[in-house]
């Protein structure tokens, strides 16, 4: 069954995932192939930062030839106590899907339940799917396939790390999760969990990090935040203990010096700009996914 939303990326089976990425890798190789929306309009809804997201969704549905509406909510009535309930309605009456960046899971769910459209999460306190798949493209690339394939994530057990384990365990990887206590993941079906980045890099072929203090985090936590995960650095020397030819991954955007040094932010073991670029490839796919 074809889904409805994307909120979690567990809507998408193990074959629509696969194939999701196979779209994904054939619009990038032709990106005018698709005029999936084309005269549609998308709804893009940030209630928090972004330049990835907002670019690649802004211009990917440009390619498929609709019209991205980007609505910032201090611009709409959102920001003057409008119910997220009465917006699904009357964006439903409007656009062909909606997109939306914010922070509790609960209102992305509740505009879900009411929009008679697509909705997807562009990122939530406990969700980044687009990035998800965005970094699956960017390991078929990297490897020509998925199955067998072993992703290391360390640092903090956040939005971007749930993900991975989610997405990825469904897909076919062996994902291990490195975080301090405190900082680990829920458990989440088939994937490792542990306190050792060196145990979580073994036999990696790709090792992952994130920030350290994301934007759903209260600022008030962060030098406790620096304290507990200044073990879990992605250097040169963790990338070394990973399989041999393993890549390092960082969905950006990066502060160089915390969770990963310069050396491997800017190194020819990364892939993080093929990540970055990969996001509208992917986003482009899944929209094809939803609305066709
Ligand atoms: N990776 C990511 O989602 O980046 P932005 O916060 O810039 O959108
Ligand atoms: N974990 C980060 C991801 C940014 C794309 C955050 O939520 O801020």
């Amino acid at each position: 069954m074809r889904p409805t939303d994307c909120l979690t990326g567990e809507e998408l089976d193990a074959e629509q995932l696969h194939e999701l990425i196979d779209r994904a890798a054939h619009l990038k190789a032709s990106p005018h192939a698709s005029a999936a929306l084309a005269g549609r309009t998308v709804a893009l809804i940030f209630q928090r930062h972004s330049t990835r997201t907002r670019v690649s969704f802004e211009v990917g549905i440009h390619e498929l030839g609709g019209h991205p509406m980007v609505l910032r909510t201090e611009d709409t009535q959102l920001a003057r106590g409008e119910s997220i309930r009465d917006t699904a309605h009357v964006l439903s009456r409007h656009v062909a899907a909606i997109g939306i960046r914010t922070g509790p899971d609960e209102l992305v769910a509740e505009l879900a339940e009411h929009a008679t459209v697509p909705v997807i999460n562009m990122l939530t306190e406990l969700h980044h799917p687009c990035q998800a798949f965005a970094d699956l493209l960017t390991l078929r690339e990297s490897f020509g396939h998925l199955e067998g394939l072993k992703l290391a994530y360390v640092g903090d057990g956040n939005n971007v790390a749930r993900s991975l384990a989610i997405i990825g365990a469904r897909a076919g990887l062996t994902v291990a999760v490195a975080a301090p206590d405190g900082y680990q993941l829920e458990p989440v079906a088939g994937a490792q969990l542990t306190d050792d980045p060196y145990e979580a890099v073994r036999d990696a072929n790709a090792v992952y990090t994130d920030v350290w203090v994301s934007m759903n985090d209260s600022p008030d936590s962060a030098a406790a935040r620096m304290q507990a995960l200044r073990p879990y650095q992605l250097s040169d020397e963790l990338l070394a203990a990973a399989a041999p030819g393993a890549i390092a991954l960082h969905c950006l955007p990066a502060h160089p010096g915390e969770e990963i040094t310069e050396s491997v932010l800017y190194g020819e073991r990364q892939r993080i700009w093929d990540q970055a670029e990969n996001r509208r490839h992917a986003q482009k796919a899944l929209l094809e996914l939803l609305c066709a």
